[in-house]
Protein backbone atom coordinates (compact mmCIF):
# COMPACT_ATOMS: atom_id res chain seq x y z
CA UNK A 1 0.00 0.00 0.00
CA UNK A 2 1.15 3.38 -1.11
CA UNK A 3 2.19 5.67 1.87
CA UNK A 4 -0.41 8.32 0.49
CA UNK A 5 -3.06 5.74 0.75
CA UNK A 6 -2.05 4.95 3.72
CA UNK A 7 -2.79 8.32 5.26
CA UNK A 8 -5.68 8.37 4.13
CA UNK A 9 -6.96 5.89 5.78
CA UNK A 10 -5.09 6.95 8.89
CA UNK A 11 -7.13 10.44 8.71
CA UNK A 12 -10.23 8.11 8.33
CA UNK A 13 -9.86 5.87 11.05
CA UNK A 14 -9.09 9.52 13.33
CA UNK A 15 -12.16 10.68 11.84
CA UNK A 16 -14.03 7.56 13.06
CA UNK A 17 -12.22 6.98 16.95
CA UNK A 18 -13.69 11.30 17.04
CA UNK A 19 -17.36 10.33 15.70
CA UNK A 20 -16.98 7.42 18.09
CA UNK A 21 -15.94 9.78 21.61
CA UNK A 22 -18.89 12.09 20.67
CA UNK A 23 -21.10 9.33 20.23
CA UNK A 24 -20.05 7.54 23.74
CA UNK A 25 -21.21 10.55 25.31
CA UNK A 26 -24.61 10.06 25.81
CA UNK A 27 -26.57 7.22 26.18
CA UNK A 28 -29.35 7.16 23.12
CA UNK A 29 -25.82 7.31 20.95
CA UNK A 30 -23.26 5.57 22.28
CA UNK A 31 -24.10 1.66 20.64
CA UNK A 32 -23.48 4.07 17.42
CA UNK A 33 -20.44 5.55 19.17
CA UNK A 34 -19.09 1.98 19.70
CA UNK A 35 -19.59 0.61 15.79
CA UNK A 36 -17.65 4.18 15.09
CA UNK A 37 -14.58 2.80 17.34
CA UNK A 38 -14.69 -0.53 15.79
CA UNK A 39 -14.40 0.22 12.43
CA UNK A 40 -12.27 2.77 12.73
CA UNK A 41 -9.75 0.39 14.59
CA UNK A 42 -10.05 -2.47 11.81
CA UNK A 43 -9.48 -0.05 9.24
CA UNK A 44 -6.31 1.33 11.31
CA UNK A 45 -4.44 -2.28 11.55
CA UNK A 46 -5.50 -3.43 7.97
CA UNK A 47 -4.12 -0.56 6.50
CA UNK A 48 -1.23 -0.96 8.82
CA UNK A 49 -0.97 -4.49 8.46
CA UNK A 50 -1.05 -3.64 3.99
CA UNK A 51 1.72 -0.73 4.67
CA UNK A 52 5.29 -0.86 3.28
CA UNK A 53 6.40 -1.14 6.78
CA UNK A 54 4.68 -4.50 7.89
CA UNK A 55 4.34 -5.94 4.28
CA UNK A 56 8.50 -6.45 4.46
CA UNK A 57 9.20 -8.12 7.40
CA UNK A 58 6.18 -11.10 7.24
CA UNK A 59 2.98 -11.49 8.48
CA UNK A 60 3.67 -14.64 10.32
CA UNK A 61 5.23 -12.87 13.24
CA UNK A 62 2.39 -10.47 13.09
CA UNK A 63 -0.35 -12.95 13.26
CA UNK A 64 1.45 -15.36 16.18
CA UNK A 65 1.27 -11.94 18.08
CA UNK A 66 -2.18 -10.47 17.05
CA UNK A 67 -4.35 -13.51 17.07
CA UNK A 68 -3.97 -14.90 20.57
CA UNK A 69 -4.34 -11.49 21.51
CA UNK A 70 -7.57 -10.43 20.00
CA UNK A 71 -8.83 -14.04 21.19
CA UNK A 72 -7.73 -13.55 25.17
CA UNK A 73 -8.91 -9.95 24.49
CA UNK A 74 -12.50 -10.79 23.52
CA UNK A 75 -13.12 -13.79 25.82
CA UNK A 76 -11.75 -11.62 28.74
CA UNK A 77 -14.12 -8.69 27.94
CA UNK A 78 -17.17 -11.01 27.39
CA UNK A 79 -16.73 -12.91 30.16
CA UNK A 80 -15.82 -9.61 32.78
CA UNK A 81 -18.93 -8.70 35.04
CA UNK A 82 -19.88 -5.04 34.75
CA UNK A 83 -18.60 -4.63 38.72
CA UNK A 84 -15.09 -5.50 37.29
CA UNK A 85 -14.49 -3.84 34.64
CA UNK A 86 -12.64 -1.04 36.25
CA UNK A 87 -9.45 -3.44 36.96
CA UNK A 88 -9.78 -4.81 33.65
CA UNK A 89 -9.22 -1.01 32.36
CA UNK A 90 -6.53 -0.86 34.48
CA UNK A 91 -4.51 -3.81 33.57
CA UNK A 92 -5.05 -2.78 30.04
CA UNK A 93 -3.48 0.27 30.56
CA UNK A 94 -0.46 -1.42 31.83
CA UNK A 95 -0.32 -3.44 28.68
CA UNK A 96 -0.15 0.50 27.15
CA UNK A 97 2.58 2.04 29.56
CA UNK A 98 4.70 -1.31 28.97
CA UNK A 99 4.45 -1.32 25.29
CA UNK A 100 5.52 2.63 25.62
CA UNK A 101 8.30 1.08 26.93
CA UNK A 102 9.82 -1.49 24.42
CA UNK A 103 9.13 0.92 21.52
CA UNK A 104 10.83 3.75 23.22
CA UNK A 105 13.96 1.13 24.13
CA UNK A 106 14.34 -0.83 20.87
CA UNK A 107 13.70 2.57 18.74
CA UNK A 108 16.85 3.37 20.23
CA UNK A 109 18.69 0.38 19.64
CA UNK A 110 17.59 0.10 16.19
CA UNK A 111 19.30 2.36 13.32
CA UNK A 112 19.18 5.87 14.41
CA UNK A 113 18.90 7.84 10.82
CA UNK A 114 18.39 11.17 11.82
CA UNK A 115 20.80 13.83 12.38
CA UNK A 116 21.39 17.24 14.36
CA UNK A 117 18.14 18.63 16.11
CA UNK A 118 15.94 16.14 14.27
CA UNK A 119 17.81 13.60 16.24
CA UNK A 120 17.86 15.00 19.93
CA UNK A 121 14.21 15.82 19.76
CA UNK A 122 13.90 12.36 18.47
CA UNK A 123 15.87 10.83 22.07
CA UNK A 124 13.93 13.50 23.73
CA UNK A 125 11.01 11.38 22.51
CA UNK A 126 12.16 8.27 23.16
CA UNK A 127 13.21 9.28 26.97
CA UNK A 128 9.54 10.74 28.33
CA UNK A 129 8.00 8.40 26.19
CA UNK A 130 9.82 5.79 28.30
CA UNK A 131 9.24 7.43 31.44
CA UNK A 132 5.40 8.14 30.54
CA UNK A 133 5.21 4.35 29.96
CA UNK A 134 7.29 3.26 32.83
CA UNK A 135 5.01 4.85 35.37
CA UNK A 136 1.64 4.05 33.66
CA UNK A 137 2.74 0.64 33.50
CA UNK A 138 3.67 -0.15 36.97
CA UNK A 139 0.92 2.47 38.34
CA UNK A 140 -1.91 0.59 36.34
CA UNK A 141 -0.75 -3.01 37.95
CA UNK A 142 -0.79 -1.33 41.20
CA UNK A 143 -4.40 -0.02 40.54
CA UNK A 144 -5.06 -3.08 39.56
CA UNK A 145 -4.32 -5.13 42.54
CA UNK A 146 -5.82 -2.34 44.65
CA UNK A 147 -9.25 -2.88 42.64
CA UNK A 148 -9.00 -6.84 42.81
CA UNK A 149 -8.26 -6.84 46.71
CA UNK A 150 -5.11 -8.24 45.74
CA UNK A 151 -3.35 -5.46 47.77
CA UNK A 152 -5.10 -3.34 50.33
CA UNK A 153 -6.80 -0.41 49.55
CA UNK A 154 -5.20 1.64 52.39
CA UNK A 155 -2.76 4.23 51.34
CA UNK A 156 0.56 3.78 51.32
CA UNK A 157 2.15 6.84 53.65
CA UNK A 158 5.95 6.33 53.70
CA UNK A 159 7.52 9.10 55.74
CA UNK A 160 9.09 12.12 53.11
CA UNK A 161 7.09 10.51 50.46
CA UNK A 162 6.87 13.75 48.39
CA UNK A 163 10.49 14.36 48.75
CA UNK A 164 11.16 10.66 47.92
CA UNK A 165 8.82 11.09 44.53
CA UNK A 166 11.02 14.46 43.94
CA UNK A 167 13.99 12.73 44.40
CA UNK A 168 13.01 10.43 41.43
CA UNK A 169 11.66 12.73 39.14
CA UNK A 170 14.85 14.90 39.28
CA UNK A 171 16.86 12.03 39.35
CA UNK A 172 15.46 10.81 36.01
CA UNK A 173 15.76 14.64 34.91
CA UNK A 174 19.74 14.38 35.29
CA UNK A 175 19.66 10.93 33.18
CA UNK A 176 17.74 12.60 30.89
CA UNK A 177 20.40 14.99 30.44
CA UNK A 178 22.64 12.29 31.04
CA UNK A 179 20.94 10.28 27.84
CA UNK A 180 21.06 13.61 25.56
CA UNK A 181 25.01 13.89 25.52
CA UNK A 182 25.89 10.07 25.06
CA UNK A 183 26.86 8.73 21.69
CA UNK A 184 23.70 7.01 19.93
CA UNK A 185 25.24 5.79 17.23
CA UNK A 186 27.08 2.40 18.11
CA UNK A 187 29.47 -0.50 16.32
CA UNK A 188 27.65 -3.64 15.59
CA UNK A 189 27.47 -5.83 18.52
CA UNK A 190 27.69 -3.20 21.26
CA UNK A 191 25.17 -1.31 22.91
CA UNK A 192 25.04 2.73 22.52
CA UNK A 193 26.18 4.84 25.71
CA UNK A 194 22.96 5.89 26.25
CA UNK A 195 21.80 2.92 27.26
CA UNK A 196 22.43 2.89 30.73
CA UNK A 197 21.31 5.87 31.61
CA UNK A 198 17.85 5.22 29.46
CA UNK A 199 17.64 1.70 31.75
CA UNK A 200 18.24 3.23 35.23
CA UNK A 201 15.69 5.98 34.34
CA UNK A 202 13.31 3.07 33.33
CA UNK A 203 13.93 1.16 36.83
CA UNK A 204 13.29 4.79 38.33
CA UNK A 205 9.13 4.99 36.86
CA UNK A 206 8.74 1.76 37.31
CA UNK A 207 9.33 2.53 41.21
CA UNK A 208 7.63 5.72 40.96
CA UNK A 209 4.66 4.06 39.29
CA UNK A 210 4.03 1.85 42.33
CA UNK A 211 5.22 4.53 44.67
CA UNK A 212 2.33 6.78 43.42
CA UNK A 213 -0.43 4.67 42.77
CA UNK A 214 0.11 2.91 46.53
CA UNK A 215 -0.27 5.95 47.95
CA UNK A 216 -3.66 6.73 46.88
CA UNK A 217 -6.46 5.62 49.19
CA UNK A 218 -9.62 3.24 48.26
CA UNK A 219 -11.97 5.92 47.74
CA UNK A 220 -9.79 7.81 45.44
CA UNK A 221 -9.22 4.91 43.25
CA UNK A 222 -12.07 5.94 40.43
CA UNK A 223 -9.88 8.98 39.65
CA UNK A 224 -6.51 7.23 39.49
CA UNK A 225 -7.93 4.25 36.83
CA UNK A 226 -9.17 7.84 34.93
CA UNK A 227 -5.74 9.40 35.12
CA UNK A 228 -3.83 6.35 33.97
CA UNK A 229 -6.44 6.11 31.46
CA UNK A 230 -4.60 9.52 30.28
CA UNK A 231 -1.13 8.74 30.72
CA UNK A 232 -1.71 5.52 28.52
CA UNK A 233 -3.23 8.17 26.18
CA UNK A 234 0.02 10.24 26.12
CA UNK A 235 2.37 7.15 26.23
CA UNK A 236 0.81 6.05 23.70
CA UNK A 237 1.10 9.32 21.48
CA UNK A 238 4.76 9.13 22.87
CA UNK A 239 5.15 5.75 20.83
CA UNK A 240 3.59 7.38 17.89
CA UNK A 241 6.27 10.53 17.79
CA UNK A 242 8.79 7.48 18.22
CA UNK A 243 7.64 5.32 15.29
CA UNK A 244 6.80 8.51 13.18
CA UNK A 245 3.02 7.35 13.03
CA UNK A 246 0.35 9.66 12.81
CA UNK A 247 -2.72 7.68 13.50
CA UNK A 248 -1.35 6.66 16.76
CA UNK A 249 -0.04 10.64 17.95
CA UNK A 250 -4.05 11.45 17.66
CA UNK A 251 -5.49 8.76 19.03
CA UNK A 252 -2.99 8.73 21.94
CA UNK A 253 -3.63 12.33 22.27
CA UNK A 254 -7.83 11.55 22.12
CA UNK A 255 -7.33 8.92 25.11
CA UNK A 256 -5.05 11.06 27.25
CA UNK A 257 -6.96 14.58 27.02
CA UNK A 258 -10.39 12.34 27.20
CA UNK A 259 -8.92 10.88 30.30
CA UNK A 260 -7.95 14.17 31.55
CA UNK A 261 -11.17 15.95 31.07
CA UNK A 262 -12.81 12.58 32.95
CA UNK A 263 -10.98 12.53 35.84
CA UNK A 264 -11.27 16.43 36.34
CA UNK A 265 -15.31 15.89 35.94
CA UNK A 266 -14.88 13.04 38.92
CA UNK A 267 -12.78 14.96 41.13
CA UNK A 268 -15.49 17.59 41.05
CA UNK A 269 -17.95 15.20 41.61
CA UNK A 270 -16.64 13.78 44.82
CA UNK A 271 -15.16 17.54 45.55
CA UNK A 272 -11.77 16.45 45.51
CA UNK A 273 -8.93 18.67 44.00
CA UNK A 274 -6.81 16.77 40.93
CA UNK A 275 -3.44 17.76 42.75
CA UNK A 276 -4.30 16.25 46.55
CA UNK A 277 -5.50 13.05 44.21
CA UNK A 278 -2.47 12.51 42.86
CA UNK A 279 -0.50 12.98 45.97
CA UNK A 280 -2.63 10.47 47.64
CA UNK A 281 -3.14 9.68 51.46
CA UNK A 282 -6.54 9.88 51.37
CA UNK A 283 -8.96 7.29 51.95
CA UNK A 284 -10.20 3.91 53.08
CA UNK A 285 -10.14 0.18 52.63
CA UNK A 286 -13.78 0.41 51.65
CA UNK A 287 -16.89 -0.68 53.34
CA UNK A 288 -16.72 -1.61 57.40
CA UNK A 289 -17.54 -4.83 58.80
CA UNK A 290 -21.83 -4.70 58.80
CA UNK A 291 -23.71 -3.85 62.24
CA UNK A 292 -27.06 -3.85 62.25
CA UNK A 293 -28.37 -2.53 65.41
CA UNK A 294 -31.76 -0.65 66.06
CA UNK A 295 -29.83 2.39 67.39
CA UNK A 296 -26.67 3.43 65.43
CA UNK A 297 -24.21 6.54 66.27
CA UNK A 298 -26.76 8.74 65.26
CA UNK A 299 -29.97 7.58 66.92
CA UNK A 300 -33.00 5.35 65.92
CA UNK A 301 -33.81 3.50 62.82
CA UNK A 302 -36.84 3.16 61.62
CA UNK A 303 -37.52 -0.09 59.78
CA UNK A 304 -40.20 -0.89 57.49
CA UNK A 305 -42.05 -3.26 55.03
CA UNK A 306 -42.25 -4.62 51.60
CA UNK A 307 -46.42 -4.00 52.46
CA UNK A 308 -45.60 -0.12 52.88
CA UNK A 309 -43.43 0.62 50.97
CA UNK A 310 -45.80 -0.76 48.12
CA UNK A 311 -48.39 1.29 49.70
CA UNK A 312 -46.28 4.35 49.57
CA UNK A 313 -45.29 3.94 46.46
CA UNK A 314 -49.13 3.70 45.19
CA UNK A 315 -50.31 6.48 46.84
CA UNK A 316 -47.39 8.70 45.69
CA UNK A 317 -47.69 10.81 43.02
CA UNK A 318 -44.04 11.69 42.32
CA UNK A 319 -41.51 9.06 42.99
CA UNK A 320 -37.20 9.85 42.83
CA UNK A 321 -35.08 6.20 42.48
CA UNK A 322 -31.81 6.39 43.42
CA UNK A 323 -29.96 3.69 42.34
CA UNK A 324 -26.22 2.85 43.36
CA UNK A 325 -23.27 -0.34 43.82
CA UNK A 326 -25.83 -2.36 45.90
CA UNK A 327 -28.48 -2.32 42.63
CA UNK A 328 -25.38 -3.27 40.52
CA UNK A 329 -23.93 -6.19 43.28
CA UNK A 330 -28.10 -7.76 43.25
CA UNK A 331 -28.93 -6.95 39.83
CA UNK A 332 -31.90 -5.79 40.48
CA UNK A 333 -32.57 -3.39 37.34
CA UNK A 334 -34.95 -5.47 35.43
CA UNK A 335 -37.31 -6.31 37.67
CA UNK A 336 -37.01 -2.51 38.89
CA UNK A 337 -37.73 -1.63 35.64
CA UNK A 338 -41.19 -3.60 35.92
CA UNK A 339 -42.25 -2.15 38.77
CA UNK A 340 -41.33 1.48 36.82
CA UNK A 341 -43.33 0.27 34.02
CA UNK A 342 -46.95 -0.24 36.61
CA UNK A 343 -46.42 2.38 38.46
CA UNK A 344 -45.73 4.70 34.95
CA UNK A 345 -49.18 3.01 33.94
CA UNK A 346 -51.01 3.98 37.62
CA UNK A 347 -49.98 7.55 36.81
CA UNK A 348 -47.30 7.99 39.20
CA UNK A 349 -44.35 10.44 37.98
CA UNK A 350 -41.11 8.66 38.52
CA UNK A 351 -37.90 9.60 37.54
CA UNK A 352 -34.46 7.98 38.30
CA UNK A 353 -31.86 10.21 39.85
CA UNK A 354 -28.05 9.76 38.70
CA UNK A 355 -25.08 10.67 40.81
CA UNK A 356 -21.53 10.63 38.43
CA UNK A 357 -19.63 8.76 40.69
CA UNK A 358 -22.67 6.28 41.76
CA UNK A 359 -21.65 2.16 41.37
CA UNK A 360 -17.92 1.58 40.66
CA UNK A 361 -17.70 3.16 36.94
CA UNK A 362 -18.47 5.87 34.98
CA UNK A 363 -21.79 6.00 33.91
CA UNK A 364 -22.57 2.77 36.10
CA UNK A 365 -25.83 3.18 36.31
CA UNK A 366 -27.01 4.27 32.96
CA UNK A 367 -25.60 0.69 31.36
CA UNK A 368 -27.79 -1.36 33.79
CA UNK A 369 -30.73 0.92 33.23
CA UNK A 370 -30.22 1.30 29.52
CA UNK A 371 -29.93 -2.42 29.96
CA UNK A 372 -33.23 -2.67 31.44
CA UNK A 373 -35.01 -0.91 28.75
CA UNK A 374 -35.51 2.08 31.08
CA UNK A 375 -36.43 5.01 28.90
CA UNK A 376 -33.86 7.71 28.63
CA UNK A 377 -35.86 10.76 29.33
CA UNK A 378 -36.70 9.30 33.00
CA UNK A 379 -33.16 8.95 33.83
CA UNK A 380 -32.01 12.13 35.51
CA UNK A 381 -28.52 13.36 35.73
CA UNK A 382 -27.58 14.96 39.63
CA UNK A 383 -27.47 18.74 38.72
CA UNK A 384 -31.23 18.04 36.78
CA UNK A 385 -33.12 16.41 39.77
CA UNK A 386 -31.45 17.72 42.76
CA UNK A 387 -33.51 20.55 43.42
CA UNK A 388 -36.74 18.34 43.63
CA UNK A 389 -36.81 16.39 46.02
CA UNK A 390 -38.48 19.06 48.58
CA UNK A 391 -41.42 18.30 46.02
CA UNK A 392 -41.05 14.45 45.88
CA UNK A 393 -43.47 12.12 47.95
CA UNK A 394 -41.05 8.92 47.85
CA UNK A 395 -37.73 8.22 47.18
CA UNK A 396 -36.25 4.86 46.98
CA UNK A 397 -32.35 4.45 47.37
CA UNK A 398 -31.40 0.89 46.01
CA UNK A 399 -27.75 -0.39 47.33
CA UNK A 400 -26.75 3.45 47.44
CA UNK A 401 -24.71 4.69 50.36
CA UNK A 402 -22.24 7.68 49.90
CA UNK A 403 -24.27 9.24 47.49
CA UNK A 404 -26.76 10.20 49.57
CA UNK A 405 -24.51 10.82 52.76
CA UNK A 406 -25.84 14.09 54.43
CA UNK A 407 -22.65 14.22 56.12
CA UNK A 408 -21.43 15.77 52.92
CA UNK A 409 -22.93 18.76 53.36
CA UNK A 410 -24.08 18.79 57.24
CA UNK A 411 -20.49 17.70 58.51
CA UNK A 412 -17.27 19.40 58.13
CA UNK A 413 -15.12 17.12 59.75
CA UNK A 414 -16.87 14.15 57.66
CA UNK A 415 -13.73 13.02 55.00
CA UNK A 416 -16.39 13.23 51.83
CA UNK A 417 -17.06 16.98 53.21
CA UNK A 418 -18.36 19.09 50.57
CA UNK A 419 -18.91 16.50 47.85
CA UNK A 420 -22.08 16.99 46.34
CA UNK A 421 -24.85 14.20 47.05
CA UNK A 422 -28.22 13.63 45.89
CA UNK A 423 -30.14 15.53 48.69
CA UNK A 424 -32.50 12.48 49.14
CA UNK A 425 -33.72 13.75 53.16
CA UNK A 426 -35.25 16.48 51.95
CA UNK A 427 -38.25 14.46 50.43
CA UNK A 428 -41.35 13.27 51.71
CA UNK A 429 -40.13 9.89 53.19
CA UNK A 430 -37.12 8.29 52.20
CA UNK A 431 -36.85 4.49 51.98
CA UNK A 432 -33.79 3.04 51.78
CA UNK A 433 -32.78 -0.39 50.67
CA UNK A 434 -29.81 -2.21 51.89
CA UNK A 435 -28.87 -5.28 53.53
CA UNK A 436 -27.31 -3.87 57.03
CA UNK A 437 -26.09 -0.60 58.24
CA UNK A 438 -22.89 -1.09 56.98
CA UNK A 439 -20.93 1.58 55.45
CA UNK A 440 -20.26 2.11 51.26
CA UNK A 441 -17.23 2.43 49.47
CA UNK A 442 -15.93 5.33 51.92
CA UNK A 443 -16.37 3.13 55.08
CA UNK A 444 -18.17 6.14 56.60
CA UNK A 445 -21.47 6.01 58.33
CA UNK A 446 -24.92 7.65 57.18
CA UNK A 447 -26.63 9.78 59.42
CA UNK A 448 -29.28 9.57 56.54
CA UNK A 449 -30.54 6.21 57.91
CA UNK A 450 -31.20 7.95 61.41
CA UNK A 451 -33.20 10.34 60.31
CA UNK A 452 -36.99 10.94 61.11
CA UNK A 453 -38.99 10.67 57.62
CA UNK A 454 -36.14 7.78 56.69
CA UNK A 455 -37.20 3.62 56.16
CA UNK A 456 -35.25 0.87 56.34
CA UNK A 457 -36.10 -1.66 53.91
CA UNK A 458 -33.33 -4.22 55.10
CA UNK A 459 -32.18 -7.11 52.68
CA UNK A 460 -30.84 -8.40 49.32
CA UNK A 461 -31.90 -5.54 46.79
CA UNK A 462 -33.08 -7.96 43.86
CA UNK A 463 -35.27 -10.18 46.44
CA UNK A 464 -37.35 -7.07 47.86
CA UNK A 465 -38.19 -5.21 44.19
CA UNK A 466 -39.05 -9.08 43.30
CA UNK A 467 -41.55 -9.01 46.11
CA UNK A 468 -42.61 -5.20 45.86
CA UNK A 469 -43.13 -6.05 41.68
CA UNK A 470 -45.40 -9.45 42.61
CA UNK A 471 -47.37 -6.85 45.13
CA UNK A 472 -47.89 -4.39 42.44
CA UNK A 473 -48.91 -7.39 40.08
CA UNK A 474 -51.39 -8.74 42.79
CA UNK A 475 -53.31 -5.53 43.34
CA UNK A 476 -53.47 -4.72 39.39
P1 LIG B 1 -21.62 2.64 48.11
O1 LIG B 1 -21.46 3.89 48.88
O2 LIG B 1 -20.44 1.77 47.89
O3 LIG B 1 -22.76 1.81 48.85
C1 LIG B 1 -23.31 0.67 48.29
C2 LIG B 1 -24.22 0.03 49.32
O4 LIG B 1 -24.88 -1.05 48.66
C3 LIG B 1 -23.49 -0.58 50.49
O5 LIG B 1 -23.54 0.25 51.63
C4 LIG B 1 -24.18 -1.93 50.70
O6 LIG B 1 -24.79 -1.95 51.99
C5 LIG B 1 -25.26 -1.98 49.63
N1 LIG B 1 -25.35 -3.28 49.00
C6 LIG B 1 -24.36 -4.10 48.59
N2 LIG B 1 -24.87 -5.23 48.08
C7 LIG B 1 -26.22 -5.13 48.16
C8 LIG B 1 -27.29 -5.98 47.81
N3 LIG B 1 -27.09 -7.19 47.25
N4 LIG B 1 -28.55 -5.55 48.04
C9 LIG B 1 -28.78 -4.34 48.61
N5 LIG B 1 -27.79 -3.51 48.97
C10 LIG B 1 -26.53 -3.89 48.74
O7 LIG B 1 -22.24 2.91 46.67
P2 LIG B 1 -22.74 4.25 46.00
O8 LIG B 1 -23.69 4.96 46.90
O9 LIG B 1 -23.17 3.85 44.63
O10 LIG B 1 -21.47 5.18 45.93
C11 LIG B 1 -20.37 4.88 45.10
C12 LIG B 1 -19.10 4.92 45.91
O11 LIG B 1 -18.11 4.22 45.19
C13 LIG B 1 -18.59 6.33 46.13
O12 LIG B 1 -17.89 6.40 47.36
C14 LIG B 1 -17.62 6.51 44.97
O13 LIG B 1 -16.64 7.47 45.21
C15 LIG B 1 -17.02 5.11 44.90
N6 LIG B 1 -16.51 4.72 43.61
C16 LIG B 1 -17.11 5.19 42.47
C17 LIG B 1 -16.63 4.83 41.26
C18 LIG B 1 -17.31 5.39 40.06
S1 LIG B 1 -16.47 6.02 38.91
N7 LIG B 1 -18.62 5.37 39.98
C19 LIG B 1 -15.57 3.91 41.15
C20 LIG B 1 -15.00 3.38 42.35
C21 LIG B 1 -15.50 3.81 43.58
P3 LIG B 1 -25.11 -3.34 52.73
O14 LIG B 1 -23.82 -4.06 52.84
O15 LIG B 1 -25.69 -2.92 54.03
O16 LIG B 1 -26.11 -4.05 51.87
Amino acid sequence: MSESLLTVAYIAASALFILSLGGLSSQETARQGNRYGIIGMVLALAATAASDHVAGSGYAVLGAAMVPAAIIGAVLAARVAMTSMPELVAILHSFVGLAAVFVGIASYLGPQTLTGVEHTIHLVEVFVGVFIGGVTFTGSVVAFGKLRGLITGKPLLLPGRHLLNLVMLLASVGLGVQFLGAEATHAAGTFPAGLTPLLVMTGISFVLGVHLVAAIGGADMPVVVSMLNSYSGWAAAAAGFMLANDLLIITGALVGSSGAILSYIMCRAMNRSFVSVILGGFGSDGGTPAKRTAAGEGGEVTETTVDEVVDLLTHAKNVIIVPGYGMAVAQAQHSLSEVVKILRERGVNVRFAIHPVAGRLPGHMNVLLAEANVPYDIVLEMEEINEDFPNTDVVLVIGANDIVNPAALEDPESPIAGMPVLEVWKAKTTVVMKRSLASGYAGIDNPLFYKENTRMLFGDAKKNVDLILAKLVESK
